[in-house]
C-alpha cells in the first residue's frame, strides 16, 4: 500500500472492538500492550504479561476479522531471540498474523523472520524503555539514532515500522528513506499510515489523556456514565423494568 493508499491501524483488545474495526474496514488491528494502562488498570505497559496478551489476542481472533492482526510483544518477552521466538509463536497460535517489537532489537527480528513470523518494528517513543513521555528525536543526535534504528529494523526484515511521538519532519524523513511502510502515532501526516489507541480516540478512558497527537473522534465516557446513572435511578425508583421489559 506504500505510496498508493494510506494505512489505517487501531488498537483492539477484545472480540467486540475487533468487530467494530472490521466493519469500519480498518487495515490493521493491534493488540497493543497499551492493554495494561488502557484496560487492565496498570500505571503503564510494563506489568503486562504474555498470558494477558494471549488472552486478548484470542478474543480478537475469534471475531475472524479481515484486518491484519498484530500482537504486541510485551515487556521482557523478547529479552533474547530464543525467548522471543517462543513468545511470538504463542501469538501466532492465538490467531495473530504477525507481532510487533519495540526498539532496535534486530537480532530478535532476524530470528523471528527466519522462522516465518512477520514482524513490525517500533521506534521513537517506546513505552517499554522510556518512561519520559516527551517528544523524541528533537535534537540532531537523537533524531539520527531513531533514523538509524528504523533503517536497521528494515534491514533486519521488518514489514513495517511504527514511529511514535517524534517531530513530523523526522517521520517524513524516515518514511521517504524506508521501502517498508511507516505507521505514525504523533509522527506527522507524511507517514504511510496512522495508528491510535481505540479508547483514546473514542474518549473511553478512565483518566483524562489528551496528548497533542490525539484526535478524539468521540467522547463516550460521559455518555456511558449518564446512561448508567439513569439506570441506577430507574432501578432505585422502581421504574425499570417496565411492562415492556417484562414477560407475561
Ligand atoms: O501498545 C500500543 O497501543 C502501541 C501503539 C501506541 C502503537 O504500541
Amino acid at each position: 500500500m506504500k505510496g498508493k493508499e494510506k494505512i489505517s491501524m487501531l488498537t483492539t483488545y477484545d472480540f467486540v472492538s475487533a468487530t467494530y474495526l472490521n466493519e469500519a474496514k480498518i487495515d490493521i488491528g493491534l493488540i497493543g500492550d497499551s492493554l495494561g494502562n488502557v484496560l487492565l488498570g496498570y500505571e503503564n505497559t510494563l506489568p503486562v504479561t504474555m498470558e494477558e496478551m494471549i488472552h486478548h489476542t484470542k478474543a480478537v481472533a475469534r471475531a475472524k476479522p479481515n484486518f491484519l492482526i498484530v500482537g504486541d510483544m510485551p515487556n521482557k518477552s523478547c529479552i533474547n531471540p530464543k525467548l522471543a521466538l517462543e513468545n511470538a509463536q504463542k501469538f501466532i497460535q492465538a490467531g495473530a498474523h504477525s507481532v510487533k517489537v519495540e526498539g532496535p532489537v534486530t537480532e530478535v527480528v532476524e530470528k523471528l523472520i527466519s522462522n516465518n513470523i512477520p514482524v513490525m518494528g517500533h521506534v521513537g517513543l517506546t513505552p517499554q524503555s522510556i518512561v519520559d513521555w516527551k517528544v523524541q528525536g528533537k535534537d540532531t543526535q537523537s533524531a539520527q539514532k531513531i533514523f538509524d534504528d528504523a533503517l536497521a529494523l528494515e534491514k533486519a526484515g521488518c514489514f513495517s515500522i511504527v514511529i511514535e511521538t517524534v517531530p513530523a519532519r523526522l517521520g517524513k524523513k524516515i518514511t521517504e528513506k524506508l521501502k517498508i511502510p511507516t505507521i505514525g502515532i504523533g509522527a506527522g501526516i507524511d507517514c504511510d499510515g496512522q495508528v491510535l489507541v481505540i479508547n483514546d480516540m473514542l474518549g473511553l478512558n478512565a483518566k483524562e489523556f489528551k496528548p497533542k497527537f490525539l484526535k478524539k473522534y468521540m467522547d463516550l465516557r460521559p455518555q456511558v456514565i449518564e446512561a448508567l446513572k439513569q439506570y441506577n435511578q430507574e432501578v432505585k425508583k422502581g421504574i425499570f423494568p417496565s411492562k415492556e421489559n417484562s414477560y407475561e
